[in-house]
């Protein structure tokens, strides 16, 4: 039985919030068990700067399930996942260099290779299905490619990348001596017959491919602060001598916390836990992209990993955030702005995220239910 908490500052009373990806359910009590009790055994001091070294260890064991056993010594413990992309941003990206992101997907690929004075270069993913074709890689690189950001699962399509996908990025990659971005934070939700692959794991990949591995999400622990990263052996030296000063680790007693996390997922209890959490998501989209796709003038399809709902909205007229602002004044339904996960100029003059709202299944069924009840009368009066 999953626990539930709602202790979440972002939600208003009497609204229904799906804006962001921060779900009601509580962190498994094992895992705050671990909190509380480092806490009083007197795991109150400085963390050594990577981390401590028991994470590591447990971050590279977890790891091991894709058949690539990493040196603990290439784990990094970030304070989640925003710190682990800044960093590698940080340290490798050069002004003038090009970043290649699939578009859409999270939206802090577009916004901070920018602050670096590197440009993101979207790479539109088919509007079937959001899934890649290879050419649309292919015919962006250049001579100052230096990155590609992969979110697999994609936040917010949910797109599950094929081998065959994964391939044809690891030879571009390899054949053009570009690094990869992996962000792999929702690795653990995947649904029916899917299963989610590392490119990390690829032949000829590990040792150009940066890893963000979850925390935050994959143990309902959002508000803790807690993720990792794992770099390949050439640059990690460069990455910490670059990110020294940013000091961004988590508290000694959430890392122990997430030592007992990481550790629980090798056991049948961490796994039980994980896919209860994983049928839950399951029950939310099957229910929720369904009842989307009914509503007369919205497309939505039943995405396969993470726990987005990503509609189309197009047909409506109006500006999307016009949609989203509307929506929660007149029915108090809180969803996010699918546009702000894509890229610019993609078809046309539009990014293929053009047109979208996101709701995050972050709430129970019947609640789900209820939104989208709101949400279909929304539409009827915008259709008047
Ligand atoms: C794909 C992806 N990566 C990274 C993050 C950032 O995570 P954190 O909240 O740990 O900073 C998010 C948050 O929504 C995400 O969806």
């Amino acid at each position: 039985m999953i626990e539930r908490s709602y202790k979440h500052y972002s939600v208003k009373p009497g609204t229904i919030y799906l804006r962001g990806g921060d779900p009601n359910f509580a962190t498994p009590a094992h895992i705050r068990d671990a909190a509380i009790n480092a806490i009083i055994e007197g795991y109150t001091h400085y963390a050594p700067s990577a981390g401590i070294p028991e994470l590591r260890e447990a971050i590279a064991n977890y790891y091991s399930k894709y058949g690539i056993k990493y040196d603990p010594e290439q784990v990094m413990v970030t304070s989640g996942g925003s710190p682990a992309l800044h960093m590698i941003n940080v340290a490798m990206l050069d002004p003038g260099d090009e970043v290649l992101v699939f578009d859409p997907s999270f939206s802090r690929y577009f916004g901070e290779p920018p602050t670096m004075g590197a440009s993101v270069v979207p790479v539109p993913l088919s509007k079937t299905g959001f899934h890649l074709d290879a050419d649309d890689l292919n015919d962006r690189v250049t001579k100052k490619s230096k990155m590609i950001v992969l979110c697999n699962p994609n936040n917010p399509t949910g797109t599950v990348y094929t081998k065959d996908e994964l391939r044809a990025i690891s030879d571009i990659a390899i054949d053009n001596d570009i690094m990869v971005v992996s962000d792999e934070f929702y690795s653990e939700f995947v649904y029916d017959d899917k299963d989610h692959l590392s490119i990390s794991a690829m032949e000829g990949m590990s040792e150009r491919t940066f890893v963000l591995v979850g925390g935050t999400k994959m143990f309902n622990f959002t508000g803790w602060r807690l993720a990792s990263l794992i770099i390949p052996k050439k640059y990690y030296k460069v990455v910490e001598k670059k990110t020294k000063y940013i000091g961004v680790r988590p508290a000694t007693f959430i890392q122990r916390a997430g030592t007992e996390a990481f550790n629980a997922m090798s056991t049948k209890y961490g796994q039980a836990v994980m896919k209860e959490h994983r049928d839950e998501y399951d029950r939310r989209r099957t229910f929720f992209c369904k009842r989307m796709d009914k509503i007369d003038g919205i497309e939505c399809h039943t995405f396969d990993g993470a726990f987005y709902a990503y509609p189309d909205v197009t047909s409506f007229g109006i500006p999307v955030s016009k949609f989203v602002d509307d929506l929660e004044r007149e029915e108090g339904v809180l969803v996010g702005n699918g546009e702000g996960h894509g890229g610019v100029s993609v078809i046309g003059n539009k990014s293929i995220a053009y047109g979208h709202i996101r709701p995050a299944l972050v709430q129970d069924v019947d609640v789900l239910e209820d939104a989208a009840d709101r949400i279909e009368r929304f539409t009827k009066n915008l259709s008047k």
